[in-house]
């Protein structure tokens, strides 16, 4: 079968180097791509936005089945038109997307169904709000809602700090006039994956995941800086609980509203004293997490993926390798913030190894060179017995590639060491 893959990440060009295995696949396809997804597929400019175009060229290059990778186009209604077109594509519907899309969605989805989550408020008034902060007291989390790429959160360790945020969200700082102001959850943070098929849930593995930009989780906060499988916090009893407690009730209360879930569902827990509860959920996979969970994976993932869209995971089940898999993300100079482009990157096409993948994100090609092209820009993995192993392995090839527009943190893995 011919696939055609949505996304230009290093998520992407995880989930292109597990799909690439593949005994089912015949051509793969990717609408943008990256340099490094470009090794293992065709990589093809049509826009993904024109979802006109997508169906087009799905029908003229016989695409069998199409992946998405990104939030965007899920939002967007990407799978939505292609379905209606006839073209098996898996990620979730517009509709069930807003359980990424949307805070205010996912937490009255919470309320109504009793998945733990943090105690909240969705306002569009801002007197109201700040009403509610003096009301509750720091610490609190103030949300803007909608895709704002992690930004529009602020966890306020006081009254000024919170304050503040929602005044930030009212004057229109993340394009929305709408807040979500939630208790603050204290515990370890970990990341749940899960596949459903609208009726059945198959729980697929655990991460964590490192957001902010310094060593010992200073500054600002990021799409992640790297991240490790599986969370060693996340014990069997925490899956069984977290899976029964918070994932198979989305999903039931999804299919409820007549809008059935049917994609990877990404649930981001704290573990308090009272049990995991929900943070957020995210519509995909995970980046960089999915570097790490398709280093471990020994099923296949095609296979995997189109049951979900077929209603047959009732049938499927998944294996992992028990060893530990760990990337660091090297980013730009100034990431998160403004970064130049363009810088070069040597070294990246030696042997590192059988137990590491430098999986793609930022980068494209100039003439022979592969240079930077974003803020995160390539994710260093390595496999381990232990997590002190994966991590050793990771910096190990991080050390051999030369880049010295780049960095990198150099404490991934501590939790979990
Ligand atoms: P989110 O974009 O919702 O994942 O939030 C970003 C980060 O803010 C999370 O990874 C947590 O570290 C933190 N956070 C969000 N909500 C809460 C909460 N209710 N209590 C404590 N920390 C939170
Ligand atoms: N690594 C965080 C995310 O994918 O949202």
């Amino acid at each position: 079968m011919n696939v055609l893959l949505i996304g230009s990440g290093g998520r992407e060009h995880a989930l292109a180097f597990a799909l690439a295995k593949s005994p089912l696949l015949v051509k793969l396809y990717a609408a943008p791509g990256n340099p490094g997804i470009g090794k293992l597929a065709e990589l093809i400019s049509v826009k993904v936005a024109d979802h006109e175009a997508v169906i087009s060229f799905c029908k003229s290059h016989d695409i069998g089945f199409v992946v998405v990778g990104p939030e965007a186009p899920l939002v967007a209604g990407l799978v939505d038109d292609l379905t209606a077109a006839g073209i098996k594509a898996f990620g979730p519907s517009k509709f069930a997307a807003q359980l990424e899309g949307s805070k205010g969605f996912t937490k009255d989805i919470c309320a109504k169904f009793g998945i733990p989550t943090a105690a909240y408020g969705r306002f569009t008034d801002e007197t109201k709000a700040q009403a509610y902060l003096k009301e509750r007291g720091a610490p609190i989390v103030i949300k803007a809602d909608g895709l704002a790429a992690g930004k529009g959160v602020t966890v306020a360790m006081n009254m000024a700090e919170a304050a503040n945020a929602v005044r930030e969200i009212f004057a229109g700082r993340f394009g929305t006039g709408e807040c979500v102001i939630e208790e603050f959850m204290e515990g370890e943070e970990a990341s749940f994956f899960a596949l459903s098929d609208g009726v059945n849930v198959l729980a697929l593995a655990t991460a964590q995941d490192h957001k902010r930009v310094g060593d010992g989780d200073v500054g600002p906060n990021t799409g992640g800086m790297g991240a490790y499988s599986p969370a060693p916090c996340m014990t069997e009893a925490l899956c069984t609980e977290t899976l029964e407690k918070i994932m198979k009730p989305t999903v039931a209360a999804l299919a409820s509203m007549g809008h059935p879930y049917k994609g990877v569902l990404y649930a981001g827990l704290i573990l308090t004293q009272d049990g995991p509860k929900l943070i957020e959920y995210n519509a995909r996979f995970g980046d960089p997490e999915t570097q790490v969970l398709m280093m471990r994976l020994k099923d296949d993932l095609l296979t995997l993926l189109m049951a979900s869209v077929d209603g047959t995971l009732n049938k499927m089940s998944v294996r992992w390798r028990d060893e530990t898999a760990l990337t660091v993300v090297m980013c730009a100079k100034g990431y998160p913030g403004d970064v130049v482009k363009g810088s070069h990157i040597n070294g990246l096409a030696q042997d590192f190894g059988k137990d590491v993948e430098v999986f793609h994100a930022g980068t494209a090609l100039d003439g022979e060179f592969i240079v930077a092209n974003g803020g995160r820009v390539l994710n260093v993995t390595g496999l381990g017995n232990t997590p002190r192993d994966a991590q050793m392995k990771a910096y190990a090839a991080v050390d051999k590639i030369d880049w010295p527009e780049g960095f990198c943190r150099r404490d991934i893995g501590w939790r979990a060491i």
